[in-house]
């Protein structure tokens, strides 16, 4: 498929003029969820976004902004991020020939988002602080030097994050009662809404977030944020207010879930699913199952769950998570001892 400045040209603010940086982003699965849909008896649909160029629905946004800041004249550009946006910057920044610096917060990256970083050529700097303060950082550095701004502050990235909606209701054929998606600095659900509005739809959004990265729950900045889910450890949101006002105009809701129930939708979306995606977005499916037990999304209901980010980005919890790793002599029978675990396997 075309990547999606190609596909959604009418809707996005691109001209004949701009020179289109893409990956072909964009045209990522929506997968029935049959064990999930029958574990909470609604009609559960995953819309995988780790299917993207650089494993995050990060793409989307950035082919938008990497092509108007080319566009723009810039040569140098930089963000602030948990590590997604980073990766899919350093991606579309080092096709477009524009130099990049990425500011994380030292110690709190996922590896393989760090290893995307590095290998795309951008220059790494790990701030002694969290991402609050390296996106405050950041934002001052903009002022006093002529650098295009990648986070999504920049309204670009939220109108190719977009489009994501546009595929959700052209892949479903109608709308969902309800969207679920983690939400970290506002950008993502803020930038759904906004499709779904310019469609003429208006499903309910569930805005999932880590308990002890929750502004949205109080609307105001939590001093400190700390979860598993380090894509959203995520305390003081650049759009808390766009990310309450989608929740509120749309009748959705806020879960805000305990880090072992992140966990535990991360493994059964792995196991139960067969697909494999980074802590951070099973918050989405955490909040789904939290909002069916208390009784707010109702049986028979359509739910899209967005999972952001592909697996692969965190190695490390799904090795402490996963399966152990069993040992075996280099002998037949201890195979067949060991790979069956003694269970009778029937032809
Ligand atoms: N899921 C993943 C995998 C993310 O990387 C992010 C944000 C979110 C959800 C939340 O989206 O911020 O638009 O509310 N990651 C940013 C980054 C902050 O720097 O990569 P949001």
């Amino acid at each position: 498929m075309p990547g999606l400045i190609e596909r959604y040209r009418d809707r996005l603010p691109v001209t004949e003029r701009t020179p289109v940086v893409t990956l072909d982003e964009g045209s990522t699965p929506l997968l029935p969820a049959r064990r999930i849909s029958a574990l909470v008896g609604a009609d559960v649909y995953l819309k995988y976004e780790g299917a993207n160029p650089t494993g995050s629905f990060k793409d989307r946004g950035m082919t938008v902004a990497v092509s108007k800041a080319l566009e723009d004249g810039a040569t140098a550009a930089v963000c602030a991020s948990t590590g997604n946006t980073s990766a899919s910057a350093a991606a579309y920044c080092g096709r477009a020939g524009i130099r990049l610096a990425v500011v994380l917060p030292e110690g709190a990256i996922a590896r393989g988002k760090l290893a995307q970083a590095q290998i795309c050529g951008a220059r790494v700097v790990a701030v002694q602080g969290d991402f609050d303060e390296a996106l405050r950082l950041v934002r001052e550095l903009v002022e006093r030097r002529p650098l295009a701004l990648l986070n999504s502050v920049n309204p670009h990235r939220l109108e190719g994050q977009k489009t994501a909606a546009f595929e959700v209701l052209e892949q479903l054929g109608g709308t969902p009662d309800w969207v679920a998606l983690p939400v970290g600095n506002g950008g993502n659900i803020s930038a759904y809404w906004k499709g779904f509005r310019e469609s003429g739809v208006a499903p309910r959004m569930l805005a999932g977030q880590a308990e002890g990265a929750a502004p949205l729950v109080t609307g105001r900045p939590v001093p400190s944020p700390h979860t598993v889910a380090t894509a959203i450890r995520i305390g003081n949101p650049a759009r808390l207010d766009e990310a309450s006002a989608a929740v509120r105009d749309s009748g959705g809701a806020v879960r805000a879930l305990p880090d072992d129930r992140i966990l535990s939708a991360y493994r059964l979306l792995a196991q139960e699913e067969g697909v494999f995606c980074e802590p951070a977005s099973a918050t989405s499916v955490a909040a789904l199952i939290e909002a069916v037990a208390d009784g707010l999304v109702t049986r028979g209901s359509t739910v899209v769950c967005v999972l952001t980010g592909h697996g692969l980005k965190d190695p490390d919890i799904a090795g402490a998570e996963g399966a152990e790793i069993v040992r075996c002599p280099p002998d037949v029978e201890s195979l067949e001892q060991l790979a069956l675990g003694g269970e009778p396997v029937h032809a």
